[in-house]
């Protein structure tokens, strides 16, 4: 959000009380959650782990004698797959839908529970037959196709770890991902659709495995039909492997601290961190926040829009409403395929309930007109939800009358891959909304907004946005690194989860997200560093030095721009930006696209040699320069603003 969009709502009286009707069916009307948390925090968080199905219970409910490296619900067991699956066969839910999935073209699946059950278990008792042990690293590459939920219940029930790379990444992305795990496994697909084309997922996974000696299996679902290689002594079809499989599969007794999956986030370096989240404690969290966040109710249609590839498609679209028995949507495509209306002609058929997207999204969807919504019938929806970013209040006003149609309250929830569940936001039949503030910690969760001495901020003032005391479903370490993950969380504020971002909390005691203090970008939604980006340009044969940062941008809430230096005698062109723009999709994915790359003969740099890119931010962004006094040489950024001028 902009100073100025936040200045002029913050502290306004733009509010929304839950209305009467919501209310009054809603699971949570009262404060009753809120003060029990209050009262005792922990006994709180053993209640939530009681709607969960264990199979021994937990010794204790939190211990911090190894801390940052806490545990919850130690002792206890439990599996996931039949926390989501085998737990609804055996109740009148096993005749419900799981999940209902339409492809791009249109064609589409449903899945009731038992269905959903006997998948799983083929596919799990298929994935034992191949080798596949308990703890072992499956990496999950696949379009968002029900096989891919399979596949990732089918981990969970085995006790392998799986790591999922969204399906927009490049080779060498999923390359990385793949050697960084050590993964034995990779499942994915011959490809999938996008905007009418096919995304060459098995291709894409070729090419990373070729540089994976960890790789011992393929395995392959048919979606698109097209013609791929298939490596006779490595590749297998999914369809041949559920062929031989048995019915049933036995659930693994999973320790509530095991690991239950890895995936891999940017942080402030070239490398993406292995987030590391574990059973117990991870299922909790989701089951919880996906019940009361979204007033879960069992007739309800729910639809979240995330790819399964980020944090939000695990916890959203598997394993908090799964976890429910809920009936998901599960959807392939694009908003705008083949028409800028499919989310609203989609409501429509389904009657969704409950709608999950991300502010960039609603912002297209404002470019594109509130048309394409008025067209189609949107009065089965009764919740909204936002993730991903800071809402701004025109865009929250936007979808709060042309989807909601004035009477959906809106949950904007604020969390992110470490957190593993959603932290900071409202109670649909609780909270009095403010559109742009994520509101108030869920009952439970203890946050405050910090100065850098580590002083608590007065309301109205902004700091960064700190986590006080643990909760269930938070990482437990990075992969590999745990001195990373110290660092990374636990330096800054000893005790505290550093997150990252930088907030205010007005008098009210409401919060509102400011965005990344960090070298982190958020490009519609996703976390991308700019150093990644800055190495995948580097890595052209062109570039010597490369320093790169998010503008802010209408759609995207921020866009790529990246100042390169060439090679002496090289000379900048349209046809060299563009190989350089290809080369950065190659290297990470389309998501990575930079909007604009300059050229300059030096970057501005401190004394101490450290790129000022909060100059070059002042540039791309048409600012007045800050403060420019500890710039080595001044002349450097004059040369710049010089030509980015013309
Ligand atoms: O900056 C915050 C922003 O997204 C970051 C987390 O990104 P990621 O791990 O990719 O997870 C995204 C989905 C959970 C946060 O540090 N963010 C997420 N949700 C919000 C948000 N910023 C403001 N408001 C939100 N509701």
């Amino acid at each position: 959000m902009t100073e100025q969009t936040r200045d002029k709502f913050f502290g306004e009286s733009q509010l929304f009380e839950p209305p009467g009707s919501f209310q009054e069916k809603a699971l949570v009307s009262d404060r009753r959650l809120y003060e029990s948390a209050q009262k005792n925090r922990l006994a709180f968080w053993a209640s939530m782990a009681e709607d969960v199905e264990w199979m021994k219970k937990w010794d204790t409910i939190f211990e911090d004698d190894d801390a940052p490296f806490y545990r919850w619900f130690n002792g206890g067991t439990l599996n996931v797959s039949f926390n989501c699956v085998d737990r609804h066969t055996l109740t009148s839910r096993r005749n419900k839908a799981a999940l209902i999935f339409e492809g791009e073209p249109g064609d589409s699946v449903t899945l009731t529970y038992q269905q959903l059950y006997r998948e799983v278990n083929r596919f799990s008792s298929g994935l034992k037959k191949i080798g596949v042990q308990k703890g072992d690293r499956v990496t999950i590459y696949m379009p968002m196709i029900p096989e891919a939920i399979i596949a990732m219940l089918s981990c969970t029930r085995i006790g392998a770890i799986h790591s999922v790379v969204f399906g927009g990444f490049s080779s060498d992305s999923l390359k990385d991902r793949i050697d960084d795990a050590d993964s034995t496994i990779v499942i994915t697909a011959d490809g999938g659709y996008r905007r009418g084309k096919v995304v060459p997922l098995k291709e894409n996974t070729d090419q990373a495995v070729a540089a994976c000696p960890s790789v011992e299996k393929v395995i392959v679902v048919k979606r698109v039909g097209n013609a791929i290689n298939m490596d006779e002594q490595r590749d297998l079809w999914y369809h041949e492997i559920i062929k031989e499989a048995d019915d049933y599969c036995v659930p693994e007794e999973m320790q509530a601290e095991d690991p239950l999956f890895i995936l891999y986030s940017s942080g402030t370096t070239g490398k993406p961190k292995g987030i590391l989240h574990t059973t117990g404690g991870y299922l909790v969290g989701v089951h919880c926040t996906f019940k009361y966040v979204f007033d879960y109710r069992d007739e309800d249609i729910f639809w979240c829009t995330a790819d399964i590839g980020w944090v939000t498609g695990h916890s959203y679209i598997v394993y908090g409403p799964l976890s429910n028995g809920a009936t998901v949507i599960l959807y392939e495509g694009t908003p705008d395929y083949p028409e800028r209306d499919r989310f609203w002609e989609m409501i429509e058929r389904y009657r969704v309930n409950v709608f999950y997207t991300a502010p960039t999204a609603i912002r297209a969807f404002m470019r594109w007109g509130e048309d394409w919504p008025a067209r189609r019938d949107l009065s089965s929806l009764r919740l909204l939800g936002t993730v991903g970013e800071p809402i701004n209040p025109e865009a929250w006003m936007w979808y709060h009358e042309y989807i909601g149609l004035g009477k959906c309250p809106i949950v904007d929830t604020w969390w992110q891959t470490e957190t593993g569940m959603i932290l900071i936001t409202p109670l649909p039949g609780v909270t009095t909304t403010k559109p742009g503030s994520a509101s108030q910690p869920f009952p439970g969760i203890e946050a405050a907004i910090l100065d850098e001495a580590g002083e608590e901020v007065e309301p109205g003032k902004g700091g960064f946005l700190v986590l006080t005391s643990p909760w269930p479903a938070m990482l437990r370490t990075l992969y590999k690194d745990p001195e990373r993950f110290k660092e990374t969380y636990w330096q800054q504020y000893p005790g505290k989860y550093f997150t990252g971002d930088g907030a205010m909390k007005d008098k009210d005691g409401y919060f509102w997200i400011m965005g990344r203090v960090d070298d982190v970008m958020n490009i519609s939604g996703h976390r991308i560093g700019t150093m990644e980006v800055e190495s995948a340009l580097v890595d052209h044969k062109a570039v010597v030095e490369a320093a790169v940062i998010g503008k802010v941008h209408d759609l995207k809430g921020q866009a790529i721009s990246a100042f390169v230096t060439l090679k002496e005698g090289l000379d900048g062109s349209d046809e060299l930006v563009e190989e350089l723009k290809a080369h950065v999709v190659k290297k990470i994915g389309a998501i990575a696209r930079p909007d604009d790359i300059f050229f300059a003969s030096e970057l501005p740099k401190t004394r101490s040699g450290k790129i000022m890119r909060r100059l070059l931010r002042d540039v791309a962004e048409g600012r007045a320069l800050g403060d420019t006094t500890t710039l080595l040489d001044p002349g450097v950024l004059a040369g710049i603003m010089e030509k980015y001028k013309s």
